[in-house]
C-alpha cells in the first residue's frame, strides 16, 4: 500500500498542508514542534478513525478553527487508486471513501492500512488490554471481510444492553440482547483466537530478530469469559446478576486479551521499558507479516521519532528490512542521524518548518 498524497486542513498547527511521499522510506526531519508527528497522525487518523495520542477532542482541531479535514489518495498492489476524506467538527464526523459518502469510520479502517510504531508502543505490551484488542481487530478489519459486520453487530448489542442494565431492563428484553451478543461474540472471539494462532509463528520469528535473548515466545489468547466450559450465551445468563449489580457487561469479547510469555521470564511485567519496546516491534513486524501473506504488499508504514525509540542497530535493523520488504515507511526524527541510512537506498527526505512540508532531495 502506497500513500501518494496526504492533505491536512486546520489540523493542529498545520493551516493547510500538502504531502506527497514517495514509494520506499520517506524520512521526514524538523524541530521539535514542527509538525512531523503530526503528519503521521493525520495517516494514522484517517486509517483507524483515531488519534494514537488521545482523543480527538485532545486537540487535533486547529486552535480557533471549528473544524479539521484530512484527506489521502494511494495506491493498492494490483494498481487500483484509491481515495477517502474525512471531516470532523467538534462531535461530528463526514467521511467519504472512493468518492462517495460511508456511514461509519470504520469502513474507512478497513481500505487503508497504516501500521504506526511511536513512543507510546511499549503499551501493547505493558498497558491495558485495549490496545491489545485494537490491534487484533485492525488485522480482522483487513483480512477477515465478515468481521466488520459482526464488529459492528456486538457494538450495537452491548451499547442496548448495558442501557438496559443499567436501567433495570427486564429479564426478557435481556434475553433478546444476550441472543445477539452471542451470535456476534462467538464467531468474533473464534476469529481473534484463530489469528493469535495464525500470528505465533511470525512472532517467534521476528523475537528471535528483534529481541533474541528473551527465547521463545508463547502467545496465550483469554477470549474475557471461560470459553472451554461454557458457550458465551450461557455465561451471560449466568453472570446477569453481576452485570446488573455492575450496571454493565462484565464479561464477553468486549474483554478479551492476548498475552505474551517468555520462557526465561515470570511474565511480561520482568521485561526491561527497551525490552517492552522491542517485544512490541516484534509484533508489528510479525502483524506487518500477516497482513502482507492474505493480501499480498504491506500496510503503510508510520514510525514515529524512531531515533529516541530505538538504539541505532535496531533502528537500522528496522528500516533495511522494511525497505528489503517493499515497504512504503513515513519515518520522523529531529535530524537524520550520519549513517542510519547507509546501504539503505532512501526515497526521498523531507523537513517540516513553518507549517509546510518541503522535499529535500
Ligand atoms: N490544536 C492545535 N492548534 C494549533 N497548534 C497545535 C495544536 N495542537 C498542537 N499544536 C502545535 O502543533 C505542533 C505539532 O507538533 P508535533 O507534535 O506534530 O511536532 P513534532 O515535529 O512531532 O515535534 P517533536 O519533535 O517535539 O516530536 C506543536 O508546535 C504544537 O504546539
Ligand atoms: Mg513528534
Amino acid at each position: 500500500m502506497r500513500i501518494e498524497r496526504l492533505h491536512l486542513a486546520r489540523f493542529r498547527s498545520f493551516t493547510t498542508v500538502e504531502w506527497q511521499p514517495e514509494p520506499g522510506i520517506n524520512l521526514i526531519t524538523g524541530d521539535n514542534g514542527a509538525g512531523k508527528t503530526s503528519l503521521l497522525e493525520a495517516a494514522h487518523l484517517l486509517a483507524n478513525g483515531r488519534s494514537f495520542r488521545g482523543s480527538v477532542r485532545d486537540g487535533l482541531i486547529q486552535n480557533g478553527q471549528t473544524d479539521l479535514e484530512v484527506f489521502a489518495r494511494w495506491t493498492e498492489c494490483g494498481g487500483r487508486s484509491r481515495g477517502a476524506g474525512l471531516r470532523h467538527a467538534g462531535r461530528d464526523w463526514q467521511a467519504r471513501l472512493d468518492g462517495q459518502p460511508t456511514t461509519s469510520l470504520a469502513e474507512l479502517c478497513t481500505a487503508l492500512a497504516v501500521m504506526t510504531f511511536e513512543p507510546g508502543s511499549h503499551e501493547l505490551i505493558a498497558g491495558r488490554s485495549e490496545p491489545r484488542r485494537r490491534f487484533v481487530d485492525w488485522a480482522l478489519f483487513h483480512v477477515e471481510p465478515e468481521f466488520l459486520p459482526l464488529w459492528r453487530r456486538y457494538t450495537r448489542a452491548l451499547r442496548q444492553r448495558n442501557a438496559l442494565l443499567k436501567a433495570d431492563g427486564s429479564g426478557e428484553q435481556l434475553d433478546a440482547w444476550d441472543v445477539e451478543l452471542a451470535q456476534a461474540g462467538e464467531p468474533i472471539s473464534r476469529m481473534r483466537g484463530l489469528y493469535i494462532d495464525r500470528l505465533t509463528p511470525m512472532l517467534r520469528r521476528t523475537v528471535a530478530t528483534f529481541v533474541p535473548e528473551l527465547g521463545e515466545p508463547k502467545l496465550s489468547y483469554l477470549p474475557g469469559w471461560n470459553r472451554d466450559e461454557q458457550s458465551l450465551h450461557a455465561a451471560l445468563l449466568k453472570n446477569r446478576g453481576r452485570d446488573r449489580a455492575f450496571g454493565h457487561g462484565t464479561i464477553g469479547p468486549h474483554r478479551a486479551d492476548w498475552r505474551i510469555d517468555f520462557d526465561g521470564l515470570p511474565g511480561w511485567n520482568a521485561l526491561s521499558r527497551g525490552q517492552e519496546k522491542l517485544v512490541a516491534l516484534a509484533c508489528f513486524f510479525a502483524q506487518g507479516q500477516a497482513y502482507a501473506a492474505l493480501r499480498g504488499e504491506w500496510p503503510a508504514i508510520a514510525l514515529d521519532d524512531l531515533a529516541s525509540e530505538l538504539d541505532r542497530g535496531h533502528q537500522q535493523r528496522v528500516l533495511t528490512d522494511l525497505a528489503a520488504l517493499g515497504a512504503q515507511v513515513l519515518v520522523t526524527g529531529t535530524e537524520s542521524p550520519p549513517g542510519l541510512l547507509d546501504g539503505i537506498p532512501p526515497a526521498a527526505r523531507f523537513h517540516v518548518e513553518q507549517g509546510e512540508v518541503r522535499r529535500l532531495v
